[in-house]
């Protein structure tokens, strides 16, 4: 059998020893599917000693990870420290310049750094693997890049954060609150302990951001995102939506088209026909359409030591298959510089509930700001009825400019009856 390739791993936390286990447990299937032994020479991470379930013992310590990166007896270095910069982005640098292949799973460091990476492994002529940052253990990068590369791609969508989707699932089917379900989530260790990442849609902001590059041929944008995460998602609303056919799910989606390249991440409500409507917990799951493929959709785990190691793995056995392809799915010089397409030219049919003062005169207050920026209602509903507490009023409104609703209900905000802000949620046609 050939030379074995030497991999160097930064990073022994959850993913790090997950990719151990794997190169480990199945060394003698990676060999044969390889053609060569995948042999781990070097490892860095913050304690030596600490019990991972793995073993260490044969392999190279190094304290330092560029130091690792730089000099340690390695074809390819895998970098799973995390964080957009610091020690992340100096490992991949160094590990490039030292001419070695390079293989990620941080959306961050190339959400924001994406672009110079891909430019200096096409410069150093070695691979910028990332399969693992974009919805864990699902092939997607690899599909995008290779399997869909008849295709002028379309469209891509998709859950593209777990912990969101679990809330969201806990929140319609056990009938409970957001905080509430967060606070069970972060006790039993599922949620990070500071949730922004999550839960305002960052996280599934960068993943959009590559995954529209890969889709797209352009340049890694992630400031060019528009985002909004799921604070403000309420039971009520979620039982609205099971009402009206809809299911809410936190989307991230990225078309290119005459206004520009529309990369978004915000809830929607999504009609409970589609598939991706059932996608629960703290699955992940991605449609990506081709206009000669048709629809295409990935599901399954989106984070969780063994299907990102998986990814990582993947990404190894490629590279020691001698499989290139560019970082992006073409080279890094030819990548556009797309316009983003601004949110306020979004257009599509919106959900608005409103907490209101049970009085005459206030449906008809809030509809002459509605006629007055010329949006149409397609249906209201209020049920309830109370003297003393606000009563929520829920309006289906129809296909509209996005910057005419938010002048609408920006003025809506400001009537006396009603007595806090509005929620909207945008009702997505996923045809
Ligand atoms: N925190 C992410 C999620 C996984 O909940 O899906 C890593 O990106």
């Amino acid at each position: 059998m050939s030379q074995p390739l030497c991999i160097a791993i930064a990073g022994l936390g959850t993913v790090g020893a997950g990719t151990l286990r794997v190169l480990q447990q199945h060394g003698d299937l990676l060999a044969a599917r390889a053609g060569r032994p995948l042999a781990v020479t070097a490892v860095s991470a913050k304690s030596r000693t600490k019990d991972r379930g793995v073993s260490i013992d044969d392999v190279a310590w190094f304290d330092d990870p560029v130091a690792m990166a730089r000099e340690a007896e390695a074809d390819v270095v895998i970098e799973l420290i995390g964080g957009e910069d610091g020690p992340a982005k100096a490992t991949c640098e160094a590990a490039l310049a030292a001419g070695r292949h390079v293989v990620t799973a941080n959306k961050a460091l190339l959400a924001v750094n994406g672009a110079g990476l891909a430019d200096a492994a096409a410069q150093a002529g070695k691979a910028l693997n990332f399969e693992a940052a974009v919805a864990g253990g699902i092939p997607i990068v690899k599909a995008l890049r290779e399997g869909l590369a008849g295709n002028n791609i379309t469209r891509v969508y998709g859950i593209l954060n777990g912990t969101c989707n679990y809330i969201l699932t806990e929140m319609r089917e056990q009938r409970r609150s957001f905080e509430d379900v967060l606070d069970e989530a972060q006790r039993l260790g599922y949620a990070e302990a500071e949730p922004s990442m999550d839960v305002d849609g960052i996280d599934a902001g960068q993943k959009l951001a590559l995954l529209s590059s890969l889709a797209f041929g352009s340049r890694i944008n992630f400031d060019g995102v528009y985002i909004e995460g799921i604070r403000h998602i309420s039971l009520l609303d979620i039982d609205y939506a099971e009402e009206l056919g809809y299911r809410i799910k936190l989307l991230g989606s990225a078309q290119r088209t005459e206004r520009g390249l529309e990369q978004r991440v915000y809830p929607r409500m999504v009609d409970q026909r589609q598939p991706i409507a059932h996608v629960e917990g703290a699955e992940n799951a991605v449609v990506a359409i081709g206009d000669f493929v048709g629809n295409t959709m990935f599901q399954g785990a989106g984070a969780g030591a063994g299907p990102t190691a998986s990814a990582v793995v993947a990404d190894i056995v490629d590279i020691a298959r001698d499989h290139r392809t560019p970082t992006l799915g073409i080279s890094a010089g030819e990548l556009e510089s797309l316009p983003e397409a601004p949110i306020g030219s979004h257009r599509g049919p919106y959900y608005v509930r409103l907490m209101v003062s049970d009085r005459p005169g206030v449906i008809a207050d809030v509809t002459a700001v509605f006629r007055d920026e010329a949006v149409s209602i397609e249906s209201m509903i209020q049920r309830a009825r109370s003297e003393t507490e606000a009563v929520p009023v829920v309006l289906n409104m129809h296909e509209c400019e996005e910057a005419a609703m938010q002048r609408a209900l920006s003025r809506i905000a400001t009537l006396d009856s009603v007595v806090e802000a509005p929620t909207m949620i945008r009702i997505e046609s996923l045809a």
